[in-house]
Formats: structure tokens, sequence, C-alpha cells
């Protein structure tokens, strides 16, 4: 009986605590998060977002600039676009996104950037949306993700199948496990033998050693 009004104790605290943490999201809408010119930047939300409700649009910029206000974003009710920019670099960086609900659009468009370096975390593990394509990636030079962010889009789909409308040539796909297993033997292998050659050469030297010592 105890035991048992300790162990709901427990639970309660515990989910006092996760309550608490939920309760400090900051809620924002995607109009304070679009900038649509190099000027719009300074109009950018102070805010830590980690809700947006809404389309986020990032367009014609030009160079790199300070854009921190994305990095707290963890769910985006909505689709991000970037299109028409130029060297932005890793400029936007999305690393606590955790989900994309979008509407009718695909949930990312990155379209026609040059010098574009997406950072999209690893935590992003749900994608949805109402498009019949998922995610739309044309005209970026070079391209603006690499390829294990691919795949954490590809994962990141609650369709099984998700839609790259792209013009990247990644191929997705997991790796061979047996290749990686024969590398293992053959390092393997080496390494045993290189011991055992410094062992024989440490006995040899040691004896050829206290033959001169003496
Ligand atoms: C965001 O703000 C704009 C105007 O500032 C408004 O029209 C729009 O409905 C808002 N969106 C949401 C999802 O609240
Ligand atoms: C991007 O550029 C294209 C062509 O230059 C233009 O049609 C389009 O409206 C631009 N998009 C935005 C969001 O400004
Ligand atoms: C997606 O839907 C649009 C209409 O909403 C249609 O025109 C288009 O062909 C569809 N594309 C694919 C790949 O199914």
């Amino acid at each position: 009986m105890r035991l048992k009004v300790q162990t709901s104790l427990a639970i309660i605290s515990v989910f006092a605590i996760f309550t608490r943490i939920s309760a400090a999201e900051t809620i924002c809408n995607g109009t304070e998060l679009s900038v649509y010119d190099d000027l719009d930047i300074g109009g950018l939300t102070e805010k830590p977002c980690t809700k947006v409700f809404g389309d986020i649009v990032i367009a014609n910029l030009n160079g790199g600039k300070r854009m921190s206000n994305y990095w707290t974003i963890e769910e985006l009710y909505g689709s991000l676009f970037i299109v028409n920019t130029t060297n932005l670099g890793d400029s936007v960086n999305l690393q606590n996104l955790q989900t994309i609900h979008a509407a009718e659009s695909p949930a990312l468009v990155i379209r026609n950037n040059r010098g574009l370096r997406l950072a999209i975390g690893a935590r992003l593990g749900h994608v949805s949306t109402g498009s019949n394509i998922t995610y739309w990636l044309t005209d970026n030079w070079p391209a603006a993700m690499t390829e294990s962010e691919h795949y954490t889009l590809f994962m990141a789909s609650d369709k099984n199948r998700p839609v790259f409308y792209t013009d990247n040539h990644f191929t997705t796909r997991q790796c061979d496990g047996w290749y990686y297993k024969l590398w293992t033997f053959v390092f393997g292998t080496l390494c045993v033998m290189v011991s055992c050659a410094l062992i024989g050469l440490s006995f040899y030297g040691r004896r050829e050693k206290t033959k001169k010592g003496i």
C-alpha cells in the first residue's frame, strides 16, 4: 500500500515536471518569422518561438544573416518556404524542429537558392502534409541539404512513401551491413597480427638488452 502511494506520487511529480516543461512553449504566427527581403530581417520576432502556426516564408535574401529565431522552433503547423536566396549559408538553422504539419503545400519548399546550407536536425520525426508532394527541393546549388538530411526527411514522413519533388540525385538507402562487417574483420585481424608482432619484438628487444647489459 505504502509502495503504491509512493509510486503514484513519483509518477505525479514526473508528470508535473513534464507539464511544466511543455508549459514553457511560445506560440508564434508564421508571419512573425517570414521575411520577403533583406530589410525585413530587422522585423523578425525576438520571441523564442517553439510552436508556429502558419507558413514560414524566407525569400529574396542576399548574404549570411543572423537569424537565430528559427533555432527554437519545435513544431510547425504550416510549410517552410525558402526561395530565391543567395549565399544565406547556414543562417537558417532548424536543429530543434520535431514536427511539421503542413496544410495544402509541401512540408518543405526549397527552390532557387544559391549557397544555402539548410540545417535540419535529426530530431525531426513527424511530417505530414495535405499535398501530394511531401518535399519540394529544386534549383538549389549546391544541394541545399546533405544526404543524411534527406534520409532524416525520408524517415520522418508519416507516409510510408514520401514524395520528393527534386533534382538532386541522392540515393537514400540503408547501408549494407556486410560491408562494414568485412572491414571490421579485416581490421580486427590486422590488429591481432600487429599486437603479436609487437609482443614478439618487445621480447626480443628485452633479451638483447639484457645480453648487452651483461
Ligand atoms: C497570422 O497573422 C495574420 C495577420 O498578421 C493573420 O491573418 C493570420 O490569420 C494569422 N494566422 C494564424 C494561424 O493565426
Ligand atoms: C522567386 O523568383 C521567381 C522568379 O524570379 C518569382 O516568380 C517568384 O515570385 C519569387 N518568389 C518569391 C516568394 O518572391
Ligand atoms: C497532385 O495533385 C494535383 C492537383 O491537386 C495534380 O494536378 C497533380 O498531377 C498531382 N501530382 C501527382 C504527382 O500526383
